[in-house]
């Protein structure tokens, strides 16, 4: 389900036409939907409305804080990574009892500055992560809440980059160290481990690795109480894969059938970290056809965006679907390619698309998640605008970067200014 459909031959978001977006704006342009985002956050929240658990869009995601508010107004919590997520939490004014925070590598600082706020949790990656909690807690005098991030060992079936729970990752503690932390924790005075944390991938599109890694991991909480460990809290992380090409995943509904009972048996607290299920398809990047090429082998399309503004096909081979912003009945094979130099630089290989003409519209969809929040200035570009339409209004909810931003914190040593 999205908002982004074609209307007597053009593409609209809601009820704007995305052609005057891309006129109004210029290119390449974000163009969010506000009901589509929400809807699928509650999408999930109705289909574990049994459990109430709380939702936290991982920030990774899409970080705009316009995007954030909408979800924190909804409900939602976050999860964050960083001390700029943080940051950005805040600015976007979510309660910090509604604050989750991941990440194999947090500095002192970053640590010190979420205790100091007092966040819902910590997930802690490993025993020197703990320590490093403990010991800052303490000098802080702060009692902190911990969730140990496990890695189930299990196959998500997914994109090697974006597989977490396996073994062979760097991410979580195996059961048997995990253990062996919770029993030496019990000595530690300022960390309480309050519940254990998985996220195996993202973009996985069947139940069943989920379900395998909640099982184990209930297994292991089961196995913990015999020996009067009780935990609060289970974090089932993120990963719920979305459509980008002939994908057929789980609905919320489906996923919910699948791993509800045995969460609701559990009797714990249950926290999920949604991203790309909430984002991602509540986004797309428009572009603009700047010349049309024909070479001896093929057709390139170069459009005015580029791998940086749009870097999931060129870091992951990802599909996205590409059409043009007036529907068009002459196909044509070709590539869609940016200006950037680089042949990984691309949005489309041997696609059949729409008879695309120079100063023709583009767009690439699914772009709400993982987009603009792995845009660079590679090649000294300035990242694009972001505008969010709800019905027939369109806000602007990041500008375009100007070159005054590419150069701002840079500067040249007097020596060198002869
Ligand atoms: N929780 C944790 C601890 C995570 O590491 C992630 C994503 C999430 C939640 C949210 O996962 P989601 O629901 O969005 O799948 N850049 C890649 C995706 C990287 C995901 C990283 N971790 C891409 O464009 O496909």
């Amino acid at each position: 389900m999205h908002e982004f459909k074609y209307r007597s031959n053009n593409l609209y978001c809601e009820d704007v036409r995305v052609q005057d977006l891309a006129e109004k704006f210029g290119t390449p342009l974000y163009v969010y939907s506000y009901k589509t985002l929400i809807g699928h956050f509650l999408k999930l929240k109705t289909a574990f409305r049994e459990i109430d658990p709380l939702i936290c869009y991982s920030v990774k995601a899409n970080s705009n804080l316009a995007l954030l508010r909408a979800l924190v107004n909804e409900g939602a919590g976050l999860d964050i990574v960083s001390g700029g997520e943080l940051f950005r939490a805040i600015k976007a004014g979510c309660s910090l009892k509604k604050i989750v925070y991941a990440s194999v590598g947090k500095t002192d600082c970053e640590i010190e500055e979420a205790i100091k706020l007092g966040i819902l949790f910590f997930n802690v990656e490993s025993f020197s992560e703990l320590k490093n909690v403990q010991h800052i807690a303490r000098r802080l005098s702060r009692r902190v809440n911990v969730a140990l991030r496990i890695n189930p060992d299990v196959e998500p079936k997914t994109h090697k980059y974006i597989t977490t729970g396996k073994l062979t990752n760097k991410f979580g503690i195996d059961f048997k160290t995990a253990k062996k932390i919770i029993l030496l924790a019990r000595g530690f005075s300022h960390v309480r481990i309050a519940g254990l944390h998985i996220h195996i991938g993202s973009q996985i599109t069947v139940p069943e690795p989920f379900a395998a890694a909640i099982a184990k991991v209930l297994r292991f909480i089961v196995e913990l109480r015999k020996e009067g460990i009780g935990l609060e809290y289970l974090n089932i992380g993120g990963g719920l894969g979305i459509i980008y090409d002939k994908e057929i995943p789980q609905t919320a509904a489906k996923f919910a059938g699948r791993v509800l009972p045995s969460l609701k048996k559990s009797g714990l607290k249950i926290i999920m970290e949604p991203g790309r299920f909430i984002a991602g398809n509540a986004g797309i990047l428009v572009a603009k056809a700047l010349y049309v090429k024909y070479t001896p082998k093929k057709k390139f399309i170069i459009v005015d965006a580029g791998m940086n503004d749009l870097i999931r096909p060129a870091l992951y081979g990802a599909y996205h679907q590409v059409v043009s912003l007036k529907r068009k009945s002459r196909m044509e094979r070709a590539d869609v390619v940016g200006p950037i130099c680089e042949s990984g630089d691309f949005f489309a290989k041997d696609r059949l698309l729409p008879k695309v003409e120079e100063g023709d519209y583009l767009a690439a969809l699914g772009a709400g998640a993982y987009g603009f929040s792995m845009a660079s200035n590679y090649n000294s570009r300035r990242r694009p605008q972001e505008v969010m339409v709800v019905k027939n209004k369109v806000f602007v909810i990041r500008q375009r970067e100007t070159y005054g931003d590419l150069v701002r914190n840079e500067s040249i040593p007097g020596f060198l200014l002869k």
